[in-house]
């Protein structure tokens, strides 16, 4: 992901000035407390995003074709998303966020940057697991562990904590404990199991770790190909992304490592929330009922090798050759409650 915002579509206006001039109503009212942005019909989208996929840009597009909806993006890093939405809270500029990582669900409910909306589509498109005030899941990553197809027999692997076991003792490779992917597993470990449990298993992993963590999920696998170790945790898509990629060198890397589902497989959401008092609110609601929708669900599944969240959406190759596989559990609303935590445990433990 970019370091600083970047204006991400062409047809990109600065917010700041306003695409609309919707933020007075035109007729002076009474006195009170400042209303909420008058609805406004403009055919305008606001979104600030922290997912940074070419299928999105497909779909912005697609949306606009179908729907009228002009979509101005703004993409940047999550937490510097939400610093900004947090800034404009009084006058949002953004309709809605997309990003990836249930964990700032909490973060902009406590904010109170979380707005709430009806949709009967929605409700329908998404089970209710992966939805709430505010909100809605648009799809699923799996966080999986990878391994050497020659060197490691899968089926010795069914969950977590076989990635603590001391066979495995200087063969487990890891992103650094920063990645926002690491500090939402292990939040949610804490969320399910506790302090002291989340606790042994970053421990027992950082124990048995055979490098200093560094690089991303897809540096892992490369590496566990190189020899560095055997085992290795990354999110589902990464391979599907290295299978389908343009370097002979990232498919070699996919032929070569196969994925463990394990119990409880960990499931990095990506959502879309309405900012409250936002000026394009049923616009949002239009985007989000697209998004939902089995069309994009599919070209989200297809091109960027993630789970579609409606149940209509046929999962494509090569997910579905690793399904059926049972999600965690986890209360998405509260996850972000428990990021302390991890944080804290990961500086105990040693996981750089
Ligand atoms: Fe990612």
């Amino acid at each position: 992901m970019r370091k600083t915002l970047a204006l991400a579509v062409a047809a990109v206006v600065a917010l700041g000035m306003s695409a609309c001039n919707s933020s007075a109503p035109s007729e002076e009212t009474t006195t009170e407390a400042p209303t909420p942005a008058a609805a406004n019909t403009d055919p305008v989208l606001n979104v600030y995003s922290s997912r940074h996929y070419d299928v999105d840009k497909e779909l912005y597009d697609k949306f606009k074709a179908e729907s009228g909806i002009e979509i101005n993006v703004v993409e940047g890093k999550g937490p510097e998303l939400i610093e900004r939405l947090v800034r404009e809270k009084d006058q949002p500029e953004a309709d809605v966020f997309l990003t990836v990582g249930a964990e700032s669900i909490w973060q902009l409910r406590e904010e109170g940057i979380l707005g709430s909306y009806q949709s009967e589509t929605v409700d329908a498109n998404i089970p209710a697991e992966y939805r709430g005030d505010g909100w809605t899941g648009v799809s699923s990553r799996a966080r999986v562990i990878a391994y050497v197809k020659d060197e490691v027999d899968p089926s010795s692997i069914t969950s977590y904590n076989d990635l603590t076991k001391p066979e495995w003792n200087g063969q487990v490779l890891a992103r650094p404990s920063k990645s926002s992917y690491n500090q939402a597993l292990l939040a949610s470990f804490v969320a399910n199991d506790g302090v002291e449990k989340a606790k042994e298993w970053a421990q027992g992993v950082t124990d048995n770790f055979g490098r200093t963590p560094k690089g991303n999920d897809r540096d892992q696998a490369k590496a566990i190909v190189a020899g560095e170790g055997k085992l290795a945790i990354m999110n589902s898509y990464y391979w599907v992304r290295m299978k389908n990629s343009s370097d002979p060198e990232e498919q070699k890397v996919a032929d070569s490592v196969g994925l463990i589902f394990p119990e409880d497989t960990h499931v990095n959401l990506s959502y879309v929330g309405v900012i409250a008092n936002a000026k394009h609110q049923e616009n949002a609601v239009k985007f989000m009922e697209f998004l939902t929708a089995n069309e994009a669900q599919s070209m989200i599944a297809k091109e960027n090798g993630e789970f579609p969240l409606n149940p209509q959406t046929e999962v494509p190759e090569p997910q579905k050759s690793w399904m059926p596989f049972k999600p965690q559990k986890v209360d998405f609303e509260q996850l972000g409650k428990h990021l302390a935590d991890a944080t804290k445990i990961f500086g105990e433990v040693g996981w750089e």
